[in-house]
């Protein structure tokens, strides 16, 4: 029998957790984890309505509706939180796809600097971060293979582990580290593959090593570990179910 005693502690028991995009995917179902090992959580996301919603569902009580891409709002968030954040998780801002020739100076710039640009937005208020703490970023394998249908991506993708171990090394003591994600089923997977959702799960089932398809509290199990084991910074964390290694 399991005395209390003996009972093992949250693992996040005492700390703050900020998801910035929790309102829904890796974001929210990372939120419900954390509340599990016991953190405080503080849900953002742009659309107030999906934020009020999640925060209900999950019983949250601090929410901040704003777009994590504008700098000015990301400092007026993190100045008015009442004390220090222990770990952050970035799940705002997705992949756009398209032939390189198509697309315009302005897409190529935003596309190549949007994950870094809103990683550094969050860096620049590490201060608000405890020690030993982690910022997370998203980044993901998929974009690692160069395909006609690749477009900027892959470019785009290569950026990430280099940013976060250099980052890792400026804001140490706070850590920083990466998840690369495969196909996740989550809200944005669905907004993407529309009716064609249902063939891909089949697909994926059928062909990737793991034999079922990765879902957001897979992700979110890997970004608590990574909140509570402070031996880790710097490094990029690959859960795609083998996905990069077969033709899925
Ligand atoms: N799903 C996958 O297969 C997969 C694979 C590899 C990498 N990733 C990456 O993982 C991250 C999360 O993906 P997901 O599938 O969980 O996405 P999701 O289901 O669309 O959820 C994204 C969350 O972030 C919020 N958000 C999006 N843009 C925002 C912004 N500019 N400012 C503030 N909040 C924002 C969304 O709410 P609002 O829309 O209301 O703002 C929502 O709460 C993305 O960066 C994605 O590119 C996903």
């Amino acid at each position: 029998m399991t005395s209390a005693a003996t009972m093992p502690r949250p693992v996040l028991e005492g700390q703050t957790v900020v998801l910035i995009g929790g309102s829904a995917g890796i974001g929210f179902e990372t939120a419900r984890l954390a509340l599990a090992e016991g953190a405080d959580v503080i849900l953002t996301g742009r659309n107030p309505d999906r934020l009020a919603q999640a925060a209900a569902d999950l019983g949250v009580h601090r929410t901040a509706a704003f777009d994590a891409s504008d700098a000015a709002a990301m400092q007026q968030f993190f100045d008015g939180l009442p004390g220090p954040v222990d770990h952050v998780l970035v799940t705002a801002g997705g992949p756009k796809y398209g032939p390189l020739l198509e697309m315009d100076v302005d897409e190529i710039r935003a596309t190549l600097s949007d994950h870094v640009v809103l990683g550094l937005n969050v860096a620049r208020n590490a201060a608000r971060m405890r020690p030993g703490g982690t910022l997370l970023l998203m980044g993901g394998t998929g974009g690692r293979r160069v395909s006609s249908s690749g477009g900027i991506v892959p470019a785009a993708t290569a950026l990430l582990p280099p940013f976060v171990a250099e980052l890792a090394v400026e804001l140490a003591p706070v850590r920083v580290n990466l998840i690369a994600a495969g196909f996740v089923d989550t809200p944005l997977s669905a907004e993407l593959l529309g009716d064609q959702l249902e063939a891909r799960r089949r697909e994926l089932r059928a062909k990737l090593p793991i034999g079922r398809v990765v879902g957001p509290a897979d992700v979110a199990a890997l970004a608590v570990h990574i909140m509570s084991n402070t031996a880790l910074t710097g490094a990029t964390y690959d859960i795609d179910g083998g996905q990069q290694f077969v033709q899925a």
